[in-house]
């Protein structure tokens, strides 16, 4: 087989990318090692920022997304055992997020590709790619017991956090990385949210965040210890814990839990996002703590502007669109670790329980919910205003 881009990984990115590069009318294919119904069952993200949602919309791809998704114009803050909204739209200048699952996403872009009749090759197992500078490059894998073999002009490592690409273009170890000293466990269950907009909450005992899915399913996370194991966290000590970090005026009656799944909290960005014929992009460049809801933003913001370098360098001979690209999506990948790095500080407890430095904090939430100053800039990077 022969194509022009090579794209490892059938998540959002991969598939976007796809999508996009076909309507430039570039060829190209995706390999995914996982089976279909894996990468569409993978509850990930649950929020877009206002834009990844335009850039959708534009892109024609929100049809769903605009009917299920639920709008985000304001959030919920607790602290200190009260509730704040903070007015997303209004303090950020107009501009808000939307609840709409990476599973539903996932779909839509499986659905819209098959449309154009271009389809990932799903099940491709052992992929190996050849040296970033050769050309063609040649990346093989197995499917089915069969050995097989794609040439192509460019690869895009769309491969997540743990795929071939990212060591390919960073050697092993390459890149800086960090772990935070907790985890969260996050739960997917059948009860109706709290409120229809987001709870974030610090406690002394650490972080909560109420999400949702939709009006009768919510997506639940609590900060917790950095090495507990899911069969730490029942479903009683989860509830009752939630209860005790939102506290007694928050009601809600648990329904069955249908997913658990831990979160290990860290932050990695690459070296490089691009050596010789390979770029990344995506969780393959840069992995945020999903405090801030912004991995899969970032994600398409990568994606949007990756397909635009490869018009350029393919129809318009800009040798250097894709070394462009690289510096701009490292660029963004830092603002997007460093507000996600100060609303993971703010909002997470010592987990020492040190009553000094928990002090420190809710003073710290004081002074950024009275400040209008801050708050709107809070609000700017949390509903991704300076990239809309
Ligand atoms: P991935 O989704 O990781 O996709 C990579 C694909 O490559 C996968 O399909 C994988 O199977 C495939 N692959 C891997 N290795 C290989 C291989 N060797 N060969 C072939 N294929 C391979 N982001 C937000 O913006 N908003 C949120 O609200 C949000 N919430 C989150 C909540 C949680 C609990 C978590 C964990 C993350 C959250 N994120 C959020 C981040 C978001 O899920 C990721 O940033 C997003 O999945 C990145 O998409 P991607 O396509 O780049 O990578
Ligand atoms: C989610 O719905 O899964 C979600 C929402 C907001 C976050 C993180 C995760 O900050």
């Amino acid at each position: 087989m022969r194509t022009t881009v090579g794209i490892i990984g059938g998540g959002p990115s991969g598939l976007l990318l796809s999508i996009l590069l076909d309507r430039l009318g570039i060829d190209n294919q995706v390999l995914e090692h996982r089976s279909r119904a894996h990468v569409q069952r993978r509850v990930r993200a649950g929020q877009l920022d206002h834009a990844s949602v335009a850039f959708l919309r534009q892109a024609g791809l929100a049809g769903r997304l605009d009917r299920l998704g639920l709008p985000q114009r304001g959030m919920n803050l607790r602290w200190r055992g009260q509730t704040r909204r903070i007015d997303l739209e209004a303090l950020s200048g107009g501009h808000s997020c939307m609840v709409y699952g990476q599973s539903a996403l996932t779909c839509d872009l499986t659905n819209a590709l098959a449309a154009s009749g271009r389809s990932p090759v799903y099940g491709a197992e052992d992929i190996r790619l050849s040296d970033p500078e050769s050309e063609p490059h040649v990346i093989t894998y197995r499917k089915d017991g069969a050995e097989h073999r794609l040439e192509c002009r460019f690869v895009a490592g769309c491969d997540g956090a743990h795929g071939p690409a990212r060591r390919l273009v960073n050697g092993a170890g390459g890149g800086s990385s960090k772990r935070l000293p907790f985890s969260w466990v996050g739960v997917l269950s059948e009860t109706p949210p709290v409120s229809p907009e987001l709870t974030y909450a610090y406690h002394p005992r650490g972080f909560a965040l109420w999400s949702m899915r939709s009006d009768t399913v919510s997506r639940t996370y609590l900060q917790c210890g950095a090495d507990d194991q899911a069969e730490d966290w029942s479903d009683d000590r989860f509830w009752s814990e939630m209860q005790r970090r939102l506290g007694p005026d928050v009601t809600f009656s648990p329904g069955k839990v249908t997913e658990r799944l831990m979160v290990r909290m860290q932050g990695y960005v690459a070296d490089r996002m691009q050596l010789g014929n390979v770029v990344l992009a995506g969780d393959a460049g840069h992995t945020v703590p999903p405090s801030a809801a912004k991995g899969l933003n970032l994600a398409i913001a990568d994606i949007r502007e990756l397909s635009e370098s490869f018009r350029r360098l393919l129809f318009e001979g800009r040798q250097e669109a894709l070394a462009e690209y690289a510096q701009k999506a490292l660029k963004r990948a830092w603002a997007g670790q460093a507000f996600s790095w100060q609303m993971t500080d703010l909002l997470h407890a010592p987990p020492s329980g040190d009553p000094f430095e928990s002090n420190l904090k809710l003073t710290r939430l004081d002074s950024l919910l009275a400040s209008p100053g801050q708050l709107s800039l809070f609000c700017r990077d949390y509903t991704g205003a300076e990239a809309a």
